[in-house]
């Protein structure tokens, strides 16, 4: 008795407490220049709700380290209200229970006629709405200098023999030909345009989704390796192991003449104050026009106790709006996820990546480095063979096809298909 009239006391003193501000702790690994100033964006937005975003932002390019801060939060019951996580991992979590459904947003906001299927598509199990898509990143970009490429009269390359005797061109002139870094995750980031080059989009999902453990054996692979090694008489030397933005100032300094990365180097470089089209320009990786090897930023919200569940359909909401998708696409250097983007409000470099991905499955690949292909275990393990066959100049490439061939055999079969 006695414990029952304490804990309606209780309730009664809860229910008299002011009403504060709703907090929403959110984890990603955005800390760049541009990558912060996307994340503030969000923030500001959030704040004209009435929603305050405390932030944890965990440093590391591709979420390397925000990976496992959340893996471990999450694991001793401190899961944030609200975390950047993309690809498989959103099903795979949501089977978990983890995440909170977003139906009645998507519902009354119409994310289903309003978003591209794709990022539809992976924000969705079992007919139910997981996670809000934030932006597409195409990763098959090549930046280049337009002054050093101005000064010696030079035109981006659409084909690998292009690129060398560009390439060749510039090294004569006693420029770096290709930033690049020797990070794990920005070699593998690199090798997966190769062989989206070599192979196309369905030859790309035979490897990294379906896991056809044969093809690994197919000279289109090998072809990607031996251009990934070949590369490196264009690169720095010795070839260290920088962040994404230290490469990314290479180019920015006239250092270097061009560099293949996600389009995130080009919200970095216009919040650098380079403007697209004047300071550099963006093509397709050699061989990819006309594909998009894809990352799609996503924000997944706890469920926990379910008691900000009001706030998080807000900032869901806020992340799919119209407004809200152009503003932080312009600054974070990728494109919308809605089907009504206004193409005239966006540079050269975004429109070419957005008027390809809506062209749809068929040009479409899903990112392996930047976790759209595959869980982290295969991701982890190819990343790791490819930087050791990048480092290694005595590897034969067979013995790399043949490794990695094995990994996804220890691993087992992909998706069939997506
Ligand atoms: C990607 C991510 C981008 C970008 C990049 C560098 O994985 O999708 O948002 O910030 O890493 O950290």
């Amino acid at each position: 008795m006695l414990i029952v009239f304490i804990n309606a006391a209780v309730c009664v003193l809860l229910l008299a407490l002011p009403v504060r501000a709703e907090t929403l702790e959110v984890l990603h690994w955005w800390t760049s220049a541009s990558e912060r100033r996307a994340a503030d964006f969000l923030v500001s937005r959030l704040e004209k709700e009435g929603l305050d975003w405390k932030d944890a932002a965990i440093p590391g390019g591709s979420g390397l380290g925000a990976m496992k801060v959340l893996k471990s939060r999450v694991l001793s019951d401190k899961a944030p209200q609200a975390a950047q996580l993309i690809g498989p991992a959103i099903a795979e979590w949501g089977d978990l229970g983890l995440l909170l459904e977003l139906d009645g947003v998507a519902k009354q906001a119409k994310w289903g006629a309003s978003i591209l299927p794709t990022p539809y598509a992976s924000v969705r199990l079992r007919g139910h709405v997981i996670a809000a898509p934030l932006g597409v990143h195409r990763i098959n970009t090549l930046f280049y200098n337009q002054k050093i490429f101005k000064q010696l009269g030079l035109q981006p390359p659409q084909t690998w023999p292009e690129f060398e005797r560009t390439a060749d061109k510039i090294k004569r002139a006693g420029f770096i030909p290709l930033a690049q870094s020797g990070e794990p995750w920005q070699v593998a980031t690199l090798f997966e345009s190769l062989v989206l080059s070599e192979g196309g989009p369905a030859y790309y999902r035979d490897l990294f989704v379906r896991r056809r453990a044969n093809a690994f054996f197919d000279p289109r692979l090998g072809r990607a390796l031996e251009r990934l090694r070949a590369l490196r008489r264009y690169m720095p030397d010795p070839i260290a192991e920088k962040s994404w933005t230290l490469t990314a100032k290479m180019l920015a300094k006239d250092e270097a003449a061009m560099m293949m990365m996600g389009d995130w180097v080009k919200g970095e470089l216009n919040a650098w104050g380079l403007a697209t089209d004047v300071a550099f320009g963006c093509v397709a990786v050699p061989g990819t026009a006309d594909m998009h090897l894809y990352s799609i930023d996503t924000l997944v919200m706890f469920a926990g106790n379910y008691s900000r569940q009001d706030a998080q359909e807000k900032l869901a909401q806020l992340i799919v709006s119209p407004a809200v998708q152009a503003g932080y696409n312009r600054i974070k250097g990728s494109v919308p996820v809605r089907r009504d983007a206004d193409i005239r409000q966006m540079d050269s470099c975004s429109r070419s990546s957005w008027q390809t991905f809506v062209k749809g499955g068929m040009v479409q690949a899903p990112s392996l480095t930047h976790r759209m292909a595959s869980d982290e275990a295969l991701k982890d393990a190819i990343v790791a063979q490819v930087h050791r066959y990048f480092m290694d100049p005595q590897m034969p490439t067979s013995e790399a096809q043949r490794r990695m061939a094995g990994i996804v055999r220890a691993l087992g079969a992909g998706e069939k298909d997506i």
